[in-house]
């Protein structure tokens, strides 16, 4: 039996891994997250002791079990007094009242009006307005270069699609984007100081505040009008759950579809030959972008759950009271669910059954969302420059520090090739 990380009960600690809140080296991190067990003792930053899950099996197996909740009154070092509010990841811990933090029929009432808007039907009515936002950050990509053909992709292209695809959905207004980008960086930096987070969270809420009153003003033909609505015509929702959930929305479809863009066009453009069977039309974009999500999960770590009692998960035993977040970098190349090639970028690989969107009742409504972004924005920006090439060598490239986020800093390219030609791994 495996010690607690928390109550210290039970025998035979298994190894620590201790969670790089700079994110140096996430396939190293990951693959010592597997090594050191399905069920491995963690340390998030801060030095908070936790549970990860690391491997497929166990995961879908955690994700449905009843006993790991999302409220935080049931983390007993949180009941006692252990862990800061001001921790600076305390949002993933208790990221406010929304879908992210009920189970049961509550979790449904908060998720259903959310889940109906983004079904793929609903979500394939959206193609033409993402495809004209791609055209236009193509336009920009394309003059924000140097005379090299040199740009960052990442800042021109991908930061601005996800974003813009959300203000859109919930009919937030172009000009304010600008200011989300900022709050949600530091919302998201597992190195924002402690005195800022609070700060941040504060002026999230009245960000969103203000689009809230402004849609009670002027209603529009959006997801935060309708949700607004059907809290006027019942008790669905109240005001307070409307606000949190497109400040859900917002956090948890933004970065992540960012990383999901970014992340292909790294692993694109550092398998030159499977680029171009793409390009060839020998493999789909749908394979692609779900090899991508799979190999380079753009959520690294996913929210805390806590045990309302002991759950055994084969040798090990998660006391009541403990806390578990869900290791979705390191579940992707679980080599029992995806074979010894499972660190390798395959982007025929078939069945391809991940799970980076979660699995269980909160799995990501936003999928058919995000996959469609990535399905119009990757074709147009090959098409528009085939010949880019990453603008520095791959091992150059660095992760934001946000250890529940895989999200490069920067992606240099130089959108028209290079002279000289640059290494690409
Ligand atoms: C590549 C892009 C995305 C990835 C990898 C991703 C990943 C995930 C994962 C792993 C979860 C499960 C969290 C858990 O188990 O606690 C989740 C939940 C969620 N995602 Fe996504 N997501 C993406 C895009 C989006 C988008 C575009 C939206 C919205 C527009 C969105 C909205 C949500 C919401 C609201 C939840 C919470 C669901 C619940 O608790 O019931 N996501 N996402």
């Amino acid at each position: 039996m495996t010690q607690c990380p928390v109550t210290g009960a039970g025998t035979q600690p298994s190894e620590t891994v201790v969670l790089d809140p700079l994110v140096q080296d996430l396939a190293g991190e990951g693959a010592r997250l597997r090594e050191a067990g399905p069920v491995a003792r963690v340390e998030l930053p801060g030095g908070v002791p936790c549970w990860a899950v690391t491997h497929h099996a166990e995961a879908r197996q955690l994700l449905t079990d009843a006993r790991l909740v999302k409220d935080i009154g049931k983390w007993g070092a949180w009941r006692r007094g252990e862990i800061s509010p001001s921790w600076p990841l305390i949002g993933l811990a208790a990221p406010g009242p929304s879908m992210l933090t009920y189970d049961g029929a509550e979790h449904r009432r908060l998720r259903t009006l959310t889940a109906q808007a983004l079904t793929p039907r609903r979500v394939e009515a959206m193609r033409p307005v993402i495809e004209e936002i791609t055209q236009r950050l193509l336009d920009e990509l394309a003059e924000s270069a140097d005379e090299r053909g040199a740009a960052d992709l990442k800042a021109t292209f991908a930061y601005e699609l996800p974003m813009s695809v959300i203000a859109e959905l919930l009919g937030v207004a172009t000009n304010d984007e600008p200011r989300l980008r900022k709050l949600y960086e530091g919302f998201f930096s597992s190195v924002t100081p402690p005195e800022e987070v609070q700060q941040v969270m504060t002026e999230l809420a009245e960000f969103f505040t203000g689009v809230l009153e402004e849609k009670k003003r002027n209603p529009g033909d959006d997801l935060t009008t309708a949700l607004l609505q059907a809290a006027e015509e019942g008790d669905t929702l109240t005001d307070e759950e409307v606000l949190a959930t497109i400040q859900v929305l917002v956090a948890a479809g933004h970065e992540t579809t960012i990383s999901l863009i970014v992340n292909a066009v790294r692993a694109l453009l550092t398998h030159p030959e499977q680029l171009s069977a793409v390009l060839a039309g020998d493999v789909s974009w749908d394979s692609v972008i779900e090899e991508v999500l799979r190999w380079d999960a753009p959520t690294t770590h996913v929210l805390i759950r806590f045990a309302t009692e002991d759950v055994e998960v084969g040798d090990t035993v998660i006391g009541e009271g403990d806390a578990l977040i869900i290791a979705y970098g390191a579940i992707g190349r679980d080599e029992a669910q995806h074979g010894s090639d499972a660190a390798e970028f395959v982007s025929t690989r078939s069945p391809n059954r991940h799970i980076s969107f979660g699995y269980g009742p909160h799995v990501c409504p936003g999928a058919p969302l995000s996959r469609l972004e990535a399905r119009v924005a990757l074709p147009a920006l090959f098409a528009r420059f085939p010949d880019m090439v990453l603008g520095v060598p791959a091992s150059e490239l660095r992760n934001k520090p946000a250890v529940t986020q895989n999200e490069l800093q920067a992606l240099p390219v130089l959108l028209h090739g290079a002279k000289e030609g640059l290494a690409t791994a």
